[in-house]
C-alpha cells in the first residue's frame, strides 16, 4: 500500500497542472475540481459519512477522477461482480480501452450473512488486482443494486441500508463530496463533454424508496420446473413505486437540462417485462411514469443501460409518442446464472448471453448514433445494436 500512495503521489504530481488527477478513497487528500458537472472546487464537507475508521483506510484506493470537459467515444459498463471469486474479464475490459466505466450495481455481494460487513466486501473487492488496475486506469461511476444494498431483492424497508450508503459513500468517494447533504439514496448524475457532444450519464437508485414486492403466492422456490420461475407479480397499488417523489423530482430537473445523449442507469430492468424476477414492470404505474416524463421532455436520446439479470440483452419498446427506447442490460461481470438456457422475451432484439460479459458504448458523434455491445471474456461481441440520438 506504501508503494501504491508514493506511486499516486508521483502521478498525481504530474498530472495536477491538467484535469486529470487521481483521488484516494479516504478523501484525505481528494481535490475534486472535476468530479461535478460544474467541475467546480469541491469543499471538505462539514460533516460526512462514518464507518468503522479500522477498515475506512482499507477502502482506499487509487483512482482516476473525471474529466467532464472531455468528449466521450467509447463507455464501459457491468454490473454483478462477485468478490469472492476471480474476476479476470477486468483484463479484457482495460483492453478494450474505454474512456470510463459505470457500474451499474451488484458491484459487491454483501446480503448473505456470511458477506458481512459490507465494508469488508468491498475491501476483498480492493484485493482484486485487475479492477484495481483499470480503476488507476480510469474514471468509473457506481449506482447501486440489491447485494450492495446489502438485502436480496431489497427495497425501502432494508434495515441495513444506512450502513449500506454509509460504505457506499466512502467507497465511491466521488460521491461523498458531491452529493447534497440533504439527499437519500444514491442517485447523480453528471454531463460530460464539450458542445454538441454532451452525454448525460444519469445513475438512479431504484432501491432506497422502493415499494415492497409482490410475491407471487403460487411461487415454491423447491418446485424445479422447465419454466422460469414466477417469483413476483406486479404490484399494483397505486402508491406503489420505484423512485421517490425527490429523485422522480430530480429526474424531472435532470432531464431538463440540455445533452445530446442521455445515458440513464436503471440497476434493474426497465423494458423487458415477460419475465417475472426484478423489474420496473412489477411497478406498472412507475414504469409508466418513466415513460411519459421521457415524453414531456421529448427526450428520444435517452438509452437504458441496466444490468442485475445474470444475463445480458438488447431490449427495445415502441413507446407512443416518444418511439423507440432501447434498454441495454450487461450482467453478469463474473456470476453467471447456473440457467443454461437464453432467455426470450418479446422484447429482445435476440435471445439473451448468459456468459460473463461487459457492455460497451460506442458514440459517433458524426452520425449522431451509438453502437451498443455486449462483448464476452474474450472480447467477441456477443449482441450489438447501433442506435440512433
Ligand atoms: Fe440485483
Amino acid at each position: 500500500m506504501i508503494d501504491l500512495m508514493k506511486k499516486h503521489t508521483l502521478i498525481l504530481s504530474a498530472l495536477i497542472s491538467t484535469t486529470l488527477f487521481f483521488g484516494c478513497a479516504s478523501g484525505q487528500s481528494l481535490l475534486a475540481n472535476v468530479t461535478g458537472n460544474t467541475s467546480t472546487t469541491v469543499a471538505k464537507p462539514k460533516s460526512r459519512p462514518m464507518v468503522d475508521s479500522s477498515k475506512e483506510a482499507q477502502l482506499n484506493i487509487p483512482y482516476r477522477s473525471l474529466d467532464t470537459n472531455k468528449d466521450l467515444t467509447l463507455i464501459g459498463m457491468g454490473s454483478c461482480a462477485d468478490q469472492n471469486q476471480p474476476e479476470p474479464i477486468w483484463k479484457t475490459i482495460k483492453e478494450a480501452n474505454p474512456q470510463l466505466f459505470i457500474m451499474m450495481g451488484d458491484n459487491v455481494y454483501a446480503s448473505q450473512k456470511e458477506n458481512k460487513p459490507i465494508i469488508d466486501q468491498y475491501i476483498k473487492m480492493n484485493q482484486i488486482t485487475e479492477y484495481k488496475d483499470l480503476r488507476e486506469s480510469i474514471p468509473f461511476l457506481a449506482t447501486w443494486d440489491d447485494h450492495d444494498y446489502g438485502q436480496n431483492d431489497g427495497g425501502a424497508d432494508n434495515p441495513e441500508k444506512d450502513e449500506a450508503r454509509r460504505v457506499f459513500l466512502n467507497y465511491w468517494s466521488y460521491l461523498k463530496f458531491t452529493m447534497p447533504k440533504e439527499q437519500n439514496g444514491v442517485y447523480h448524475s453528471r454531463i460530460i463533454g464539450t458542445k454538441n457532444r454532451k452525454v448525460q450519464i444519469i445513475l438512479l437508485d431504484t432501491r432506497w424508496d422502493r415499494s415492497p414486492l409482490t410475491k407471487n403466492p403460487d411461487y415454491n422456490a423447491e418446485t424445479n420446473t422447465e419454466q422460469p420461475p414466477k417469483i413476483y407479480l406486479p404490484n399494483e397499488d397505486k402508491n406503489a413505486r420505484m423512485l421517490s417523489e425527490d429523485q422522480w423530482k430530480w429526474l424531472d430537473q435532470e432531464l431538463a437540462k440540455p445533452a445530446n445523449l442521455r445515458l440513464i442507469v436503471s440497476s434493474v430492468q426497465l423494458i423487458a417485462n415477460d419475465h417475472y424476477y426484478e423489474k420496473w414492470g412489477n411497478y406498472p404505474k412507475e414504469r409508466e411514469r418513466f415513460f411519459n416524463l421521457l415524453k414531456k421532455h421529448k427526450a428520444k436520446n435517452a438509452v437504458i443501460l441496466s444490468g442485475d439479470r445474470h444475463l445480458a440483452a438488447i431490449a427495445k419498446e415502441d413507446v407512443k409518442g416518444l418511439g423507440l427506447v432501447y434498454d441495454v442490460t450487461s450482467s453478469s461481470l463474473n456470476k453467471p446464472s447456473r440457467t443454461v438456457v437464453a432467455e426470450i422475451d418479446k422484447s429482445y432484439t435476440a435471445p439473451s448471453f448468459l456468459k460473463p460479459n461487459f457492455g460497451l458504448i460506442a458514440i459517433d458523434w458524426t452520425k449522431k448514433t451509438l453502437s451498443a455491445q455486449i462483448m464476452d471474456e474474450d472480447k467477441k461481441v456477443q449482441l450489438e445494436q447501433e442506435i440512433k440520438f
